[in-house]
């Protein structure tokens, strides 16, 4: 069995100096896990200095967002070379709030995932369908579009090499989780989509997102077609957090 993958969407809290003293401290409380991928997000502000209190142990870092030209005349964005360089190792694209908020499309979520990997970053590309398109029952019809656009023109050791997060809109921020057996009957759908895509390659891992937390995490994990969790509210506070990647690893 592959190690669960758990990740930390911090979206816009902590300071430079919260991200350091959690990292600090959480390094100190996962160090003896190995059955285990731990990885935190802060924000662009707090990236280096996380990532440097993060150096040598076993949580990694990645970015919320990225540009995908390398540099140049963008005012107020940052490029996947320059969040490389800040030490973090992935990049999630395609957060449903990006795309609800920032007018984010599958194109540019495309060109962000691409962008990614040409600067040697992981990325970790969200989909998701909103409440409405659920109770039209419209589901896998939005999550191949957003795979089919998303990951347009990658290599099958690409899609093997990506993280996808399955988050409904709906479980977002809202307390209300998708159940363990419906979020395992879209992750395999999911998994068969990119299995044809890939032509049988089976690697990438996918994870569930939307309102996970210490009480719901140990049975979403209990599903086999999880490969893990990306969390946002749960994941802010470090020795919670430490619970729940404990959970995760047991
Ligand atoms: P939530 O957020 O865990 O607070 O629902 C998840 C996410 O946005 O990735």
């Amino acid at each position: 069995m592959r190690a669960p993958f758990i990740a930390g969407n911090w979206k816009m809290y902590k300071t430079v100096a919260d991200a350091v003293k959690y990292v600090k401290e959480l390094r100190g409380l996962v160090k003896d896990l190995d059955a285990v991928e731990v990885v935190v997000a802060p924000t662009f502000t707090a990236l280096f200095a996380a990532a440097e209190a993060a150096r040598n142990s076993n949580v990694g870092i990645a970015a919320q967002d990225l540009y995908w030209e390398r540099e140049g005349a963008f005012t107020g964005e940052v490029s996947g070379q320059m969040i490389r360089e800040a030490g973090a190792t992935y990049a999630i694209v395609g957060h449903s709030e990006r795309r609800t908020l920032f007018g984010e499309t599958d194109a540019s979520v495309n060109r962000k995932v691409v962008a990614a990997f040409a600067a040697g970053l992981c990325p970790i590309a969200c989909i998701g369908e909103t409440l409405d398109q659920r109770e039209r029952k419209e589901t896998f019809d939005v999550l191949d579009r957003q795979m089919k656009q998303g990951l347009d023109g990658l290599s099958a050791e690409q899609i093997g090499q990506l993280v996808i997060a399955y988050e409904p809109v709906w479980a977002i921020g809202t307390g209300r989780n998708a159940t363990p057996e419906d979020a395992a009957r879209v992750h395999a759908e999911i998994r068969a989509w990119l299995r044809r895509r890939t032509e049988g390659q089976g690697a990438t891992r996918i994870l569930y997102g939307g309102s996970v937390n210490l009480k719901n995490a140990a049975a979403l994990l209990a599903e086999r077609e999880l490969d893990g969790v990306l969390v946002g509210g749960a994941s802010l506070e470090p020795a919670g957090w430490a619970e729940l990647v404990r959970t995760a690893a047991a």
